[in-house]
């Protein structure tokens, strides 16, 4: 399953909104339709979002006029900035916008940068791939034949270029022989854990249950838990770690039961510029997720709503760090800063 694919002059994109129902591909020509793709969050997850990015700036590269370096240049730095507003949490959007722009600021010939560009989009998929196989056997060995690993939002193929961050370590360890289950919790209000994880388990045939968010206490309590794993948005220079709004709770919980919390994710999700999970800017969305299940409304009308779309997790709560260079145990006190 492909989340993004980049068709040399297009992008298509597997239009998440309208999972589980309906599986349908949008392929856009235009880049601010790719750049609305990602805001309006047809596509999502952290490291999909940053090679949507990716090809979004590859097709504004091969689309815009500039009759010079200098112009092609200019109008190149507002499409950056276009995509830069989409998503403010996962740092993936910004660490593709970076590599682009690097790439940019050096270019000396329209055609020469216009291709360079285009294999750079390319390069950042291939690679996110290639990190997820690796992080899913660095992080398999955590998992043990039998478990039941509770997982939140969505951190998988339909997150990535492709096998997943959290749901590739989980495919790693089934790939090693290991038997495991998964418990998805629905992850309200926006339900990537009811509607895209389960669904993508299921079409890989890896067992799954779904348990709504406020259930992860009691399954953990009583011993049906046995390791929980989950992506990451941002992780901070400390080792705190921004991920989807209710992944707090559950390391809360974990800790108190003595369940190892496991993050994954690949470098790109590593931000050293940012020193503390405080310092990491929650995006927050329309009250209307909060609101609404699909078309019905199940709040009353006018009621104050809060709907921060991330939380962050100190590193106290955390076991490891999975990444495709190597895993940091307990990163609390340690940072991030011995995987650069
Ligand atoms: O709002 P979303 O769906 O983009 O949030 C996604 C998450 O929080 C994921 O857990 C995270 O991006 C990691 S995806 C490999």
């Amino acid at each position: 399953m492909e989340a993004v694919k980049w068709n040399g002059d297009s992008v298509t994109i597997l239009d998440q909104r309208l999972l589980p129902l309906k599986e349908v591909y949008n392929t856009y020509k235009n880049y601010t339709d790719v750049a609305y793709a990602i805001k309006s969050m047809e596509t999502r997850g952290a490291p999909a979002i940053g090679i949507t990015a990716g090809m979004g700036i590859a097709l504004a590269a091969k689309t815009i006029t500039a009759k010079s370096l200098e112009e092609f240049k200019e109008e190149m730095e507002k499409v950056l900035n276009l995509f830069a507003s989409t998503r403010p949490t996962a740092v993936n959007l910004f660490w593709t916008i970076n590599r682009m722009r690097s790439l940019i600021l050096s270019a000396r010939d329209l055609d020469v940068i216009k291709s360079a560009l285009e294999t750079e989009a390319i390069k950042i998929l291939e690679e996110d791939i290639a990190a997820n196989k690796q992080m899913g056997k660095n992080g398999a060995r955590f998992l043990d034949d039998g478990d039941i690993v509770m997982t939140h939002c969505n951190a998988g193929a339909l997150a990535t270029g492709g096998y997943g961050t959290a749901l590739g370590v989980i495919r790693a360890a089934i790939e090693e022989g290991k038997q495991i289950e998964v418990f998805a919790c629905e992850t309200r209000p926006y339900l990537q854990g009811a509607r895209l994880t389960t669904w993508e388990l299921l079409k890989d045939n890896i067992p799954v249950t779904l348990i709504t968010d406020n259930m992860s206490g009691y399954f953990m309590k009583n011993g049906t838990i046995k390791k929980i794993i989950v992506g990451a948005d941002r992780i901070a220079r400390n080792g705190d770690v921004a991920n989807k709004i209710g992944t707090y709770s559950h390391s809360v919980l974990a800790k108190e039961h003595g369940i190892p919390f496991l993050v994954a994710a690949p470098i790109s999700t590593l931000d050293p510029d940012t020193p503390t999970g405080d310092d990491i800017v929650i995006e927050e969305r329309s009250v209307d997720e909060v609101a609404y299940i699909g078309n019905v409304q199940i709040a009353p009308e006018g009621i104050k709503i809060k709907n921060p779309s991330f939380d962050v997790t100190p590193a106290k709560n955390i076991t490891a760090i999975i990444t495709e260079r190597g895993v940091i145990e307990k990163p609390e006190g340690k940072g991030i800063i011995e995987l650069f």
